[in-house]
């Protein structure tokens, strides 16, 4: 490929992993005081995912890593750019979980580093891969989102325990000449004057690891949960409707809609401020509940393991979190079936 060819980016394929065991609403009824309709009604979740506690946040993104660049058809020695989203790195300052997992997959030599933009960090991660792809620095992106959310998450809380899972997606954002396979647009954006809303006060340089902090609860992630979701709305509806626009795609010509699964009910107001059908809208929280950085590429490996996503159907991401971070992108999917 010469340099003055141009070079877009495209998503040549996708995998996920789930850790086996089951947390289910009826589990949680035992633990707080909870019930499973309260969940049902308010969030749409029914069960979610739960790492052993000798399981990392690296062990579960090896094993989605693994799928995805075999279906992209690559070696691992093909892969020059390790990327991994996660707010729930192997270790909390160094080293970064990419290298970690690099390591794993026997991908040596190569640039690896974390994205933190927690439930963002996917697309946000694709707008990485997009730019080091399109300046020509890199050809193979391994992209990863991976959560090993329940390392900090208070099973005592309701208003929190009852949200989360663990999982890890990955995808291989690869070079391409062809201009319909690649990225089409990503927005992605932050506001830190809402950090509060959204956050692990602990451990860091203003909560270093002490007694007090593991007294206080700090290392837990805390929520203002109903300001989160009445902003996650409005934003999302925005942020979608303004990429929809601007690249002059209506949005009946979605394929799939693949929106962060934090809640049904942000789903479906986003969903229907866009007037989708129903099958346009891609929901998994009922099972996964919300895995953060790994909620996106989880979704889009179900519709490809389901035989729903084809070459070059069109996807439509969009997501919120910690930060405040929000993000979406419109891309065709360009991998094998
Ligand atoms: O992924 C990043 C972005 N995250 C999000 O977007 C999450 C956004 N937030 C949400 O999904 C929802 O706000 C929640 C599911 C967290 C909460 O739903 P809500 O409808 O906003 O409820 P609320 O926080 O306003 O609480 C309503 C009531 C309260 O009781 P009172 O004060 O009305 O008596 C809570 O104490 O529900 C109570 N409550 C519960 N009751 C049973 C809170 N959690 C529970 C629970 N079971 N687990």
């Amino acid at each position: 490929m010469s340099r003055s060819t141009p070079i877009y980016a495209a998503m040549r394929s996708i995998g996920a992993y789930v850790p086996p065991k089951i947390l289910s609403n009826a589990d949680l009824e035992k633990m707080v005081d909870t019930s499973d309709e309260w969940i049902v009604k308010r969030t749409g979740i029914r069960e979610r995912h739960i790492a052993d506690p000798d399981v990392a946040t690296s062990d579960l993104a090896v094993e989605a890593a693994r799928d995805a660049i075999a279906r992209a058809g690559l070696e691992h020695e093909e892969i020059d750019l390790v990327l991994c989203a996660t707010v729930t790195p192997d270790y909390f300052n160094m080293p970064s979980t990419a290298c970690i997992i690099s390591d794993k997959l026997g991908i040596r030599n190569v640039q690896a580093f974390d994205i933190s933009a927690a439930c963002s960090g996917f697309v946000y991660g694709l707008s990485i891969a997009k730019a080091f792809i399109e300046s020509g620095m890199k050809r193979n992106v391994l992209l990863i989102g991976a959560e090993k959310f329940s390392s900090i998450v208070d099973y005592t809380d309701r208003s929190t325990c009852i949200l989360f899972g663990d999982g890890a997606g990955a995808a291989v954002i690869s070079a391409t000449e062809n201009r319909d396979e690649g990225i089409v647009d990503i927005h992605a954006s932050a506001d830190g004057s809402y950090a509060d809303f959204l956050m692990t006060p602990a451990p860091g340089s203003v909560h270093p690891a002490s007694c007090e902090v593991i007294e206080q609860g700090l290392q837990y992630v805390k929520m203002k949960g109903n300001e989160t979701f009445k902003l996650a709305v409005k934003t999302l509806t925005k942020d979608v409707k303004e990429i929809l626009e601007k690249n002059g795609i209506p949005a009946e010509k979605i394929d799939h809609f693949v929106p962060h699964q934090a809640n049904y009910r942000i789903i479906k107001a986003v969903g229907d401020a866009l007037k989708m059908r129903e099958d346009q809208i891609i929901v998994t929280v009922e099972k996964y509940g919300n895995t953060s950085a790994a909620s996106i590429p989880m979704a889009i490996n179900d519709i490809y393991e389901e035989g729903r996503l084809r070459y070059g159907d069109l996807m439509l991401l969009d997501t919120f979190g910690g930060g405040l971070t929000w993000a979406s992108a419109l891309l065709p999917f360009a991998g094998k079936n």
